[in-house]
């Protein structure tokens, strides 16, 4: 290369809403981008970038004010607040760090912004660059969003199926829970709306999703917009061994726990015998429910992995967590790809949320579906109606997920009557998961395509 030419084919920023379930699914996909040739500059706001340690890795990380630089999101109080300096400051300072790239001599062609910050895209256009949204949620969810948005459908949802366009009909616990809970509808419900407010001006949106998923929604969307599923965005290694690079390259809000000594302890196991369970980054249980699934655990007479926060620790029902220790370990964060890879778990309690559900999918682990909130039911309604790959527990008219229920649904998963046509379910994702990413497979072919688009402006 002659000095001071280009080892690159063009520069994209990506920009995630700063929280895990979207840092994940942003970054994987900029190192997609690095691996066909571009570079990629992951954006992240100053309070990550002084909270966490980000080592060097194929997608640079440059940090812009959100306002709230000394404590993150907690300074703003609520999400509302929150939204409300991020729109105020952020549109500047972004458009600094663009003209910064330029004046560094790494001028930014493409912004990829997150679908919950609209705002950027005007960035982009302003500054005469591609933008493209990306969705962190799927298809299905953002179409349920989207209808709410263009009122078509009434919240909250009062009827007792919902019947959408291209989607299954849902009933009212399987559509996003802020429209079946009028209570619900806050700062949260304003943000997955606001996704739509002006996608019809995005030159791309992108969805971390596979076509072969969703394929009627697809379609649909494909009719509307500039749409392409890019997904499943995990680390390449898990997919396709051929692409190698940095894998273990992520960037952790929360301190995983010493992964050697679990993994050691997971590689004594025996196949498909280890219950995962974990929560995702969010979601907060009550001492009640925190028991009862402790209870369930337990008298399921598995072995288990089980993620509970630094948080969500002193919710644990002490002497209850003493007696299993012989069957299992709780760690506070985990690096949950490498445990759904191994080969010794056999099934995932999950909130399902996108990023662990799309997780269990690629790596084939059945899944027993506790959703919690927003997107997480009508994925769960996925999991087990459309891809038959998991079971989801009741909950009593409490809205608690009782220890019977537990144990019944681990046991069913793992041992029961429908378990072995889960386990092949589990097995045909994993291949197609696999095979959309692969060469020449449907979302490479189409970031393919992406990318082209990008060499021609
Ligand atoms: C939530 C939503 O439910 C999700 O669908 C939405 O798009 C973003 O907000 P979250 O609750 O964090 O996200 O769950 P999830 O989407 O599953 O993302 C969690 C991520 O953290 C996953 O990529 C998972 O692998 C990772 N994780 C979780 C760990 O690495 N270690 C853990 O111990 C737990």
């Amino acid at each position: 290369m002659v000095k001071g030419e280009r080892d690159y084919r063009a520069h994209v920023l990506v920009l995630p809403y700063p929280a895990q379930g979207h840092i994940n699914p942003t970054l994987q996909f900029a190192k997609r981008l690095v691996s066909k040739g571009l570079k990629a500059t992951l954006v992240t706001t100053i309070f990550i970038s002084k909270t966490i340690e980000i080592e060097p890795g194929p997608v640079g990380v440059e940090p812009i004010s959100d306002g709230c630089d000394e404590a993150g999101y907690a300074e703003a109080g609520s999400v509302e607040a929150y939204l409300e300096r991020l729109e105020a400051v952020s549109p500047r300072t972004l458009a600094e760090l663009i003209d910064k790239q330029a004046q560094s001599g790494h001028p930014v062609s493409c912004l990829v912004y997150d679908s919950f910050l609209p705002w950027a895209l005007d960035v982009a256009k302003g500054l005469g660059l591609t933008g493209a949204s990306f969705f962190t949620q799927t298809c299905s969810v953002s179409a349920v969003h989207y209808h709410v948005y263009h009122g078509n459908l009434k919240v909250p949802v009062d009827v007792t199926k919902v019947t959408l366009p291209a989607l299954p009909a849902l009933g009212i616990s399987d559509v996003p829970s802020f429209f079946s809970d009028a209570r619900s509808c806050t700062g949260y419900m304003k943000l997955l709306l606001n996704q739509f407010s002006n996608l019809e001006n995005a030159d791309w949106v992108l969805f971390n999703t596979l076509d072969k998923l969703e394929e009627q929604m697809v379609k649909w969307m494909e009719e509307r917009w500039r749409m392409i599923t890019v997904g499943p965005t995990l680390p390449s290694v898990y997919l396709d061994k051929r692409l190698g690079g940095d894998e273990n390259y992520s960037i952790n809000l929360y301190k995983p726990d010493n992964a050697a000594a679990y993994m050691k302890w997971l590689d004594v196991k025996p196949t498909g015998s280890v219950v995962y369970v974990s929560f995702g980054s969010m979601a907060e249980l009550s001492e009640e429910r925190m028991e009862e699934l402790a209870w369930g655990i337990k008298r399921s007479n598995k072995y288990f992995l089980w993620v509970v926060r630094e948080t969500e620790k002193k919710k644990l029902p002490a002497k209850l967590i003493e007696d299993m220790k012989d069957k299992g370990i709780i760690v506070t964060w985990s690096k949950q790809i490498e445990v759904l890879a191994h080969e010794a778990v056999g099934c995932f309690v999950s909130h399902c949320g996108w990023n662990s559900t799309m997780e269990a999918l690629c790596l084939g682990v059945p899944m027993v579906c506790m959703p919690q909130w927003t997107d997480q039911p009508t994925n769960a309604k996925f999991v087990v109606d459309i891809w038959g790959v998991g079971v989801r527990l009741k909950v009593d008219d409490k809205g608690i997920v009782r220890r019977e229920e537990m144990e019944s649904c681990i046991r069913e998963v793992m041992e029961g009557e429908r378990s072995e046509e889960i386990k092949r379910n589990a097995k045909k994702w994993k291949e197609l998961s696999k095979e959309a990413m692969d060469e020449g497979g449907s979302s490479d072919k189409n970031i393919d395509e992406f990318v082209a688009s990008l060499l021609k402006t």
